[in-house]
């Protein structure tokens, strides 16, 4: 298994998409083969357990079963396009991962980190990011940038997603090498740091 595994990670209203994006079109530019894949979602299951976790009249969920629903939705996706995306040496640039159930559901909810820690590694059959972009914003202006309270985890208090930034840089600190932390600022200068970053990961590791 040795494609790239790149993830990208930040609280509502970091913009990842967008550029998730601009890089996708970047690297096939340059000739690479890319998969764009998000969390939870792209499969077809995951994208059912997707609409589950996001809707709003679902707020009865426990947190217990929202975390296992987030790594069903996972270990899906893992089997489904991950594992056999990285066999045949592809760039898979991934929106959220293991990180977001740390602080998502670890930080935010307060849900062991030891449990997630281990049921994520068991749903994730060895792949781990080899690069992690985490777009940083603080959480009032992210959901201002995510336009109000649209989904389930949106909704949550602002305590809670200051309780998901806070998480972020955390791991950010813990995890220098793999996790790249990026300070909002505007499109085009974003992407910019993000493709010099990944312009050095190549040329050391390909
Ligand atoms: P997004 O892809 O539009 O950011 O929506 C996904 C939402 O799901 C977002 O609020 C973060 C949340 N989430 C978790 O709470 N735990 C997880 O493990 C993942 C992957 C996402």
């Amino acid at each position: 298994m040795k494609g790239l595994f790149v993830t990208f990670e930040g609280a509502e209203g970091s913009g990842k998409s967008t550029q998730i994006k601009l890089l996708e079109d970047y690297l096939k530019k340059k000739g690479k083969r890319v998969l764009v894949l998000r969390e939870p979602g792209s499969t077809k299951f995951s994208e059912d357990l997707r609409r589950v976790l996001l809707d709003k009249r679902n707020g009865f969920l426990s947190e217990k079963t929202e975390l296992l629903l987030y790594l069903a939705a996972r270990a899906q996706l893992v089997k489904e396009k991950i594992i056999p995306a990285l066999k045949e040496k592809k760039i898979v640039l991934c929106d959220r991962f293991q990180d977001s159930t740390l602080v998502y559901q670890g930080y935010g909810l307060g849900l062991d980190r030891k449990v997630i820690e281990l049921l994520g590694g068991f749903v994730s059959e060895g792949a781990r990011p080899d690069l992690t972009f985490l777009l940083d914003i603080p959480a009032q202006e992210g959901l201002r940038r995510a336009g109000g309270a649209s989904d389930r985890i949106q909704e949550r208090p602002l305590a809670y997603h200051r309780r998901v930034r806070n998480g972020y840089l955390k791991l950010g600190s813990e995890n220098p090498k793999r996790i790249k932390v990026i300070k909002a600022k505007d499109i085009q200068n974003t992407q910019e740091e993000i493709r010099k970053l990944i312009k050095e990961f190549l040329l050391k590791h390909l």
